[in-house]
C-alpha cells in the first residue's frame, strides 16, 4: 500500500528570548502562576520585520538539507499559520518565491493549533493517491503580532516559531499509518481574532475595541480540550489496533503542560514517553507540533520502527492526531 512518510524535519525559532519574569513588568502576573497553570518559563519573540513566511523559510530550508534535497524537487508546499504574511497572497506563495522552489504549487491551510496535522492529513491523501510526491508541510506562526499585550490571561501564553516535513511517497511500513482531522465551528468564539477581516473590516473602531488582537475563553477551551484530546488519543491507536504501550512517543501540541498531562494520564503513558518543550516556547498554535517532531528527531528520541502519536487542539475549534511509525 502506498502512504507517505516524513524523508526529513526542520525547525526555526527567533532569537529573543522573553522569560516570566520580563512579563511581570508588562501584566500583574508571576513567574510562578505561569508556570503552575501552564508549564511556560519563556518564549520566542520575532524581530522588528521577521513575518511567518520568514520564519517557514528557515525551518524549510533546515528539512531540505537533512533530506539532501533541492527546492525544485519539491511540488507542493502547504503553510498551516494563522498569522500569515498578509491576507493574500498566500505565506506558501511567499514562501515558494523565497525557496525558489519553482516546481511547487503552493497554499495556506487554516486551521489554528491542528493546522499542521491538518496539512499532514492532506498531503498523506495526496500523496497516496498519486497526485503529488513530494510535499513540504509547514506550521509557521507569528502570534507575538496577535497577542494583546495588555491581557495577562493570554499574552502569557503564545509565542513564534516554524517547523517544516518533507513527505514523499513510500510502500514500506514505515510513514503516516493514519490521519483524523475533526471540527466544530459551534464553538468557534472559544478562540478568536474577531477584527480585520470580512466579518469586521479593518477600521479606526475594530482597532480600538482592540479586535485585531486574540481573544480566548482560556477555561472553557481548557475544559474542551482535555475532554476533547483524552478521547483523540485513545481513539486513534484504536484504530491502529494499538496499545498505548506500544507507543513510543507522544508529541502533543504545546499549549498547556495539564492539558498534556491529562492525555498521558489517559493513555497511562508515563510522561517519559511524551515530547515537552512547552517550558521554552510556550504556544506556537500551528508550529508546535513540528518544531516538537523536529527536537525529538535530533535529540534521538524517535528510532526505527517507533510508534509516534502526534496530536492537536486549537482555534475552530479544531482537533487532530496522526500516527507515525518511524
Ligand atoms: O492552543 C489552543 C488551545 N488553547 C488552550 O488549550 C489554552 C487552554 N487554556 C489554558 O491553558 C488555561 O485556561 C489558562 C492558562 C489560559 C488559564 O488557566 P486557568 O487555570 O484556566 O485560569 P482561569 O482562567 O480560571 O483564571 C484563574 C484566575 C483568575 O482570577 P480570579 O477570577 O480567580 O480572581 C484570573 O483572573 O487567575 C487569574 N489570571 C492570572 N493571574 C496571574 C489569569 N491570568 C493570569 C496571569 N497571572 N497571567
Amino acid at each position: 500500500m502506498l502512504r507517505a512518510r516524513i524523508l526529513a524535519t526542520g525547525s526555526y525559532l527567533p532569537e529573543n528570548i522573553v522569560t516570566n519574569q520580563d512579563l511581570e513588568n508588562i501584566v500583574d502576573t508571576t513567574d510562578d502562576w505561569i508556570t503552575d497553570r501552564t508549564g511556560i518559563k519563556e518564549r520566542r519573540i520575532v524581530s522588528d520585520g521577521q513575518a511567518a513566511s520568514d520564519l517557514a523559510f528557515e525551518a524549510s530550508l533546515a528539512a531540505l538539507k537533512k533530506a539532501q534535497l533541492k527546492p525544485k524537487d519539491i511540488d507542493l508546499i502547504i503553510v498551516a499559520t494563522v498569522t500569515g504574511d498578509m491576507p493574500f497572497p498566500s505565506t506558501a506563495c511567499l514562501l515558494q518565491a523565497k525557496l525558489g522552489a519553482k516546481n511547487a504549487a503552493a497554499f495556506d491551510l487554516g486551521a489554528a493549533c491542528s493546522g499542521f496535522i491538518y496539512g499532514l492529513h492532506v498531503a498523506n491523501g495526496l500523496i497516496r493517491s498519486g497526485m503529488h510526491q513530494r510535499v513540504l508541510v509547514v506550521g509557521a506562526e507569528v502570534l507575538s503580532k496577535f497577542t494583546d499585550w495588555q491581557d495577562r490571561s493570554t499574552c502569557i501564553l503564545f509565542g513564534d516559531g516554524a517547523g517544516a516535513v518533507i513527505l514523499e511517497p513510500t510502500k514500506e511500513k514505515h510513514g503516516i499509518w493514519s490521519t483524523h482531522i475533526y471540527s466544530d465551528g459551534n464553538l468557534s468564539d472559544l478562540i478568536m481574532l474577531p477584527g480585520g477581516g470580512s466579518h469586521a473590516a479593518c477600521s479606526r473602531e475594530t482597532i480600538l475595541k482592540r479586535l485585531h488582537l486574540i481573544k480566548m475563553k482560556g477555561n472553557e477551551t481548557f475544559k474542551v480540550a482535555v475532554r476533547t484530546l483524552e478521547e483523540l488519543a485513545s481513539d486513534t491507536l484504536e484504530k491502529n489496533n494499538l496499545d498505548p504501550a506500544q507507543l513510543s512517543l507522544l508529541i502533543p501540541h504545546q499549549a498547556n503542560l495539564r492539558i498534556i498531562q491529562a492525555t498521558a494520564k489517559r493513555l497511562g503513558m508515563p510522561m517519559e514517553k511524551v515530547f515537552l518543550n512547552i517550558q521554552k516556547y510556550g504556544n506556537t498554535s500551528a508550529a508546535s507540533v513540528p518544531i516538537a517532531l523536529d527536537e525529538a528527531v535530533d535529540a534521538g528520541r524517535v528510532k526505527d520502527g517507533d510508534y509516534i502519536l502526534l496530536e492537536a487542539f486549537g482555534g475552530g475549534l479544531t482537533w487532530a492526531s496522526a500516527l507515525l511509525r518511524w
